[in-house]
């Protein structure tokens, strides 16, 4: 039986949540380059005179050296990296970007650029004492066409800001997740974050339709058309998204904006086992067609972490599994009776074992939350590998089984989660505090899984800081010598976020 979505209390901002988990415990991380064994590349030092000059181009107060106004921006959001940096960089303009970038590109110093700070492999933060560029300030909206829906603004801007700027005008953004109260456009771009509604949507390479970017040696590349078709040779644009700020820093973008829809509905759905999930999944695209906009899933140890360890109140009784049906449409009855059939239908042959559907926005805010707190939920009680990856669906849930039996005991939670529609599972395996005998019996063993079902050991997050080395798992070595002759072509002196990405070997 559908039940009603019981009323729910003491629930946190999504964004407040965010915040909550990054501060939860004080301990510091060990240094990234201990934990890892790195080995300082051969850049310059920062000296006294470097520091005048930012200080020179940028003015006093943007220009941070204080050791406790640093430390924040060496951390990363799950507390797994820590860098050594000495000196925050806060420009509020291109040209700004542009002088730094030229500067350190002549004196060989590494630079670090630094979005929201949301990264989940260790690329946003230093690993030595690369300068922290951070982009906070550069978050001006430039232009937004309400007719064809093409938004222009700085890099810095906050996605929530930004959906919530277009949203009163009619459009939406057309990524969403649940860092978006502290995530950057430009560090969305250069990650090339997918999100909730990528089923639907699509992903960024296909909604940026253009970028202002810097190279290292500071020259400003102009790709900023707002244009749907635009063939005039290579499409630059692409070589910045996705490249985690390892070819160039992204200053401006010019996203595409999907209309805001007039129907959203949302139903959460207890399922029996994993099976049924992919039945389910073949049935709402079929049942829900254009309007289907997410098909997400959770298992019962993800959902439980929040209910345990945020105090998240879970609308419906415990089930093995969860699935988040979203819809988007224009027309209330229409998509209302869509669902309606589509849930009296999979609940008449079981797929459905219980669930509830709400088109209230307070109360789809509610059971979101659910799904995107599961990100922080383990960071609570101690620490989370977390693994990202692209598996055929047949097999998407495989792995969590048998990495639950590996690690055993050991482990506090082992959970599964993520973008069905996708083919992207998030596997969390939390343990009281890190330990390398954990990390050695999870990887590389889960990349070599992944590599053998042909799947991406990084489906969404990217390379960053803690997986070059295991690129190769996913990334033949032709492709791989590519990359590597495009960054010595853009960053001959290899400054831009090094240690990053590229492996050292190929
Ligand atoms: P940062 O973390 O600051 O940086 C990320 C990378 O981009 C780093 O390598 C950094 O050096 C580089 N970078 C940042 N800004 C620039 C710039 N202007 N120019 C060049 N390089 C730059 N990711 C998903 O894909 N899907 C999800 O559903 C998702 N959900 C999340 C939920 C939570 C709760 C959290 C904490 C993270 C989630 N993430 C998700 C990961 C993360 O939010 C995304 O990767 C996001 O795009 C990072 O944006 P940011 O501004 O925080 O970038
Ligand atoms: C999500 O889908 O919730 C994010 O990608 C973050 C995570 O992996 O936990
Ligand atoms: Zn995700």
């Amino acid at each position: 039986m559908i039940k009603p979505l019981v009323t729910l209390v003491g629930l946190l901002h999504k964004s407040k949540i965010s915040e909550q988990v990054r501060y939860a415990s004080q301990a510091l991380p060990q240094l990234s380059s201990e934990k890892y064994n790195i080995k300082r590349k051969d850049f310059g030092t920062i000296k006294s005179s470097d520091v005048s000059y930012f200080k020179s181009i940028l003015n006093e107060g943007r220009v941070l050296t204080d050791e406790n106004d640093v430390m924040p921006y060496n951390i990363d959001w799950i507390k797994n990296c820590r860098g050594q940096s000495t000196v925050v960089l806060k420009p509020q303009n291109t040209a700004e970007v542009s002088a730094i970038l030229k500067y350190c590109n002549e004196k060989r110093l590494a630079v670090c650029p630094q979005g929201g700070n949301t990264g989940l492999v260790g690329g946003s933060v230093p690993v030595f004492d690369e300068i922290v560029l951070n982009f906070s300030l550069m978050n001006k909206i430039e232009s937004l066409d309400d007719v064809s829906g093409a938004l222009i603004c700085e890099a810095g801007c906050i996605l929530e800001n930004l959906d919530n700027y277009v949203r009163e005008r009619g459009l939406i953004m057309p990524l969403d997740l649940g860092a978006k109260g502290s995530c950057h456009i430009g560090g969305n771009a250069s990650t090339n974050a997918g999100g909730l509604r990528l089923l639907r949507y699509g992903n960024l390479h296909g909604s940026i339709l253009g970028i202002e970017a810097v190279k290292a040696d500071g020259t400003v590349i102009d790709c900023l058309k707002a244009l749907k078709k635009d063939n005039t040779g290579y499409h630059l644009k692409h070589l910045f998204i996705g490249s985690e700020g390892t070819l160039g820093f992204v200053t401006k973008v010019a996203v595409s904006c999907p209309v805001l829809p007039k129907a959203v509905n949302l139903g959460f759905f207890g399922v029996e086992n994993f099976e049924n999930i992919l039945k389910l999944y073949k049935s709402a695209k079929s049942s829900l067609g254009e309007i289907l906009s997410a098909f997400e899933m959770a298992d019962f140890d993800s959902i439980n972490s929040t209910v345990q360890n945020l105090k998240l109140p879970n609308p419906i009784a415990d089930y093995p599994f969860y699935v988040l049906v979203e819809t988007h449409g224009s027309d209330d009855v229409h998509d209302g009776e869509k669902l309606s059939r589509f849930l009296s239908k999979e609940m008449e042959s079981g797929l459905i074992v219980d669930g509830t559907v709400t088109s209230e926005p307070s109360k789809m805010q509610t059971i979101w939350n659910l799904r995107e707190s599961i990100a922080g939920a383990g960071l609570v009680v101690g620490y989370v590998f977390k693994y990202d990856v692209s598996i055929p669906l047949k097999n998407y849930y495989d792995l969590v089984p048998i990495l639950r039996k590996k690690v055993g005991d050991k482990a506090l939670i082992v959970c599964g989660y993520g973008h069905v529609g996708d083919g992207n599972i998030h596997i969390n395996v939390t343990v009281p505090k890190y330990s390398q005998e954990i990390a050695s019996v999870l990887e590389p063993y889960i990349f070599e899984e992944v590599s053998k079902l042909n799947g991406s050991i990084s489906a969404e997050h990217g390379i960053g800081f803690r997986k070059p080395k295991y690129i190769h798992y996913s990334k033949d070595k032709s492709a791989l010598q590519l990359m590597k002759d495009l960054k010595q072509l853009m960053d001959p002196n290899g400054i831009l976020n090094p240690y990053k990405v590229l492996p050292d070997t190929v």
